[in-house]
């Protein structure tokens, strides 16, 4: 059950992840001023990463990946790519890239001129969608 929200729930997010980074792109290339709305995008992703990270965090130390890692110890589990995908490189790569979401948002709040803040938004949301992808485990989800 919390793994099924935490599935569809990453749609959401990466959805609006994406949608915000070709958002604040378009902004910086076409000169745009920033509006009320461009802001409330770059909210939304944020929101919608934290409540992703919380069911992720919820989710892990109850999950079979964990279990059978905390069974077998940590050296065997290591050894196991899958294993150490989604019980190590999955949550550290998607805690980083929600660190750099969060660090974006803010560091944005602080820039003065439109261009600034679009490229703030671009970079680092741009960062945190390579990294989120690079370590999402494809291969099962919605098997
Ligand atoms: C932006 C943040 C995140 C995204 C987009 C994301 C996305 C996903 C996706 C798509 C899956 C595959 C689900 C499936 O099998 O249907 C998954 C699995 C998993 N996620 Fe996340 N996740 C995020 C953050 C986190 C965090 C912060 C944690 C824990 C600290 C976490 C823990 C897990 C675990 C343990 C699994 C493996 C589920 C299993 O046992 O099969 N995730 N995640």
């Amino acid at each position: 059950m919390i793994l099924q929200l935490h599935s569809y729930w990453a749609y959401l997010t990466l959805a609006l992840l994406i949608f915000a980074l070709l958002n604040a792109v378009t902004g910086l290339i076409r000169n745009k001023d920033y509006k009320e709305k461009d802001l409330r995008i770059s909210l939304f992703v944020l929101i919608f990463a934290h409540i992703q990270m919380l069911i992720g965090l919820a989710y892990y130390f109850t999950s079979p990946a964990y279990k059978h890692l905390k069974e077998i110890g940590m050296s065997a589990g290591m050894k196991d790519a899958h294993l150490r995908l989604l019980t190590i490189e999955h949550p550290i790569m998607m805690l980083l890239a929600i660190l750099l979401i969060t660090l974006g948002f803010s560091k944005q709040k602080k820039r003065e001129t439109a261009k600034r803040k679009f490229k703030t938004i671009a970079i680092y949301y741009g960062v945190a969608l390579v990294l989120i992808l690079s370590r999402i485990p494809w291969d099962q989800w919605f098997d």
